[in-house]
């Protein structure tokens, strides 16, 4: 990435963490131990891609001031930190470490864990109704910003996909159901990011493109995160190698081999990037989205 397009990323970071610790920041004392739990995952790093993707289809699709919409971003950030602190339960992934911690549970215990998970999904509504309310996002925007938000995160989407991923341990899975379930319980939120910062914008006709883009993007990502569970290390990703082994999980690794597994999600890559042509200034992302491809993090 060059050093324009690196400080234009680290810009959207710095928007994401300023606004996430304002929003913990607003909690109440009443319930400190599961705010103190919430803000624990939350404030813990993480590369933010789901935000950034918000912002950036925003400005790509003609918003000037993307920054205005950093809030509303971050209930992207809120969902995918409440499936992790949930996919790293002793009843699920049953992972010890996240983003470079112990994981939620670890620290705080499973309860509170839980339940912190729970209100970082819930919270997530409040952040993009209260932006509504704020007159960020005009009203009509933000129905379908929650319908959307809500659909991609259900059974259909990233809970139907955490299903299919347990149900599949152990067992002897094809390559196409390992598509749908990876296309669910990783896509569909990353396919939410990218039509949520269209809608933001109110070019919707921009939508099925964004939507192209993110589903290819989103295959490529899982893929690499499968090969990064065989060939990272757990400093810089700051979660347990050898994971999915361990659960006895089919991966693309699993199914096709390290070499094959590289080359499908660099296929994948070029297949995102060709979707990135309808718009007009796509040069950032195009950076970004090659750099996922070989992310070591
Ligand atoms: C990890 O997501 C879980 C998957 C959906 C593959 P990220 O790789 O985006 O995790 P963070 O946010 O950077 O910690
Ligand atoms: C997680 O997939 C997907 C969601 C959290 C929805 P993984 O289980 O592969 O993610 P990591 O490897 O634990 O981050
Ligand atoms: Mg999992
Ligand atoms: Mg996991
Ligand atoms: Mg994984």
């Amino acid at each position: 990435m060059n050093d324009m397009n690196k400080a234009k990323l680290d810009y959207y970071i710095e928007l994401v963490e300023g606004e996430l610790k304002k929003i913990t920041a607003s909690k109440p004392e009443l319930q400190g131990e599961v705010v103190k739990a919430m803000e624990y995952s939350l404030l813990a790093g993480g590369k933010r891609l789901r935000p950034v993707l918000v912002m950036e289809f925003a400005r790509m699709c003609g918003e000037k001031r993307p920054e205005k919409f950093a809030r509303a971003a971050c209930s992207l950030e809120l969902i995918h930190t409440y499936s992790l602190i949930h996919d790293d339960l002793p009843c699920m992934d049953n992972d010890d470490f996240r983003r470079g911690k112990p994981s939620c549970h670890k620290a705080f215990g499973e309860d509170i864990a839980l339940l912190a998970g729970d209100a970082l999904n819930s919270l997530a509504f409040e952040v993009l109704s209260d932006e509504a309310i704020a007159g960020v996002i005009p009203p009509e925007r933000a129905i379908m910003l929650v319908s959307v938000l809500s659909k991609a995160i259900g059974t259909d989407g990233m809970i139907g996909g955490q299903v299919i991923d347990l149900r599949s341990e152990g067992k002897d899975i094809d390559l196409e159901t390992l598509n749908v379930l990876q296309t669910c319980k990783t896509g569909a939120l990353i396919e939410a990011a990218c039509v949520m910062g269209v809608i933001l914008s109110g070019r919707f006709e921009a939508v099925p493109f964004a939507a192209d883009y993110a589903k290819a993007l989103g295959r490529a990502f899982q893929i690499v995160d499968d090969i990064l569970d065989v060939t990272g290390s757990f400093e810089s990703l700051g979660k347990p190698i050898g994971s999915d082994e361990q659960q006895h999980k089919t991966t693309y690794v699993t199914l096709l081999g390290l070499e094959r597994s590289q080359a499908i999600a660099k296929q994948l890559t070029v297949e995102a990037l060709g979707h990135l042509r309808y718009f007009e200034d796509y040069e950032f992302l195009s950076q970004l989205t090659q750099e996922l491809l070989t992310r070591q993090s």
